[in-house]
């Protein structure tokens, strides 16, 4: 694993940033992994910028987003699609049937893991895959307790990861009970990862994610088996790693 250290939040974004578009520079078709949340908003802000100013095109790119809840139409302002519309595939040149998410709104769960599965396998896989990492160690929606070898499924989401992500919701007895997520088999399956994390709220997990030991218990851990894997984070994430 790679350890990039930035100073803040802002300069987690930048250097992540260009990662990206050093991928999308290159090779200009590339299959991007991408993810909700709110760590990767200065990202995708400045992903928008460079497109604006002409530095970067994404007519060729392929997103394939890590997760999505159940039962939120596209256009919830909750959903996830939505917040990728929001943020960056409608404020950049990304084809629409270019960009990917689970269907929240699904009718049969097993069939929409196995559609997705195959939108993966139909672009031969995911080029980098930018991952962040909730407090109680997930990577997408995979909470702690999850087999290491499931590909995209249906989750029950966490208590914990509901009391995290109610912030974005009016109250905590709206945020959804479920989600489809990537599996960790899925994500290990990507080329390169990019996890990126930001304030004094994520050292502890990082550190236990990446010095602990490689469990179920701590979903991020299995990226310490994964060959190409930067971690990109500021001071205070980075705290009681570095
Ligand atoms: C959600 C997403 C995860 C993400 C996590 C971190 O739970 N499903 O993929 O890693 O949020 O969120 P934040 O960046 O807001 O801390």
């Amino acid at each position: 694993m790679r350890i990039i250290g930035a100073k803040d939040y802002d300069d987690m974004c930048r250097k992540t940033a260009h990662l990206l578009s050093a991928q999308v520079i290159l090779k200009p078709n590339s299959v991007l992994g991408l993810m909700a949340g709110s760590t990767p908003l200065g990202v995708y802000k400045l992903l928008v910028e460079w497109y604006t100013e002409g530095d970067i095109d994404f007519s060729e790119t392929v997103t394939i987003n890590l997760d999505e809840y159940v039962g939120l139409a596209p256009d919830d302002p909750q959903s996830y699609r939505h917040y990728m519309e929001n943020n960056f595939f409608r404020r950049v040149n990304i084809k629409p049937e270019n960009t990917h998410l689970p269907y929240g709104f699904a009718t049969d769960k097993a069939e929409e893991c196995n559609r997705y599965e195959a939108v993966i396998r139909k672009y031969q896989g995911i080029d980098v895959q930018l991952l962040g990492i909730g407090h109680n160690g997930h990577i997408g929606f995979n909470e702690p307790g999850t087999l290491f070898e499931k590909n995209t499924h249906f989750v029950r989401l966490a208590e914990s990861t509901i009391r995290d992500n109610s912030r974005f919701f009016e109250s905590e007895s709206d945020v959804p009970r479920f989600a489809y997520t990537m599996g960790i088999r899925t994500i290990m399956q990507a080329r390169n990862i990019v996890l990126i994390a930001s304030g004094v709220g994520k050292s502890s997990i990082l550190k236990d994610a990446f010095t602990g030991p490689i469990t179920p218990l701590v979903p991020a851990s299995v990226l310490q088996l994964h060959n190409n894997v930067i971690l990109v984070g500021d001071e205070e994430a980075l705290s009681k790693l570095v």
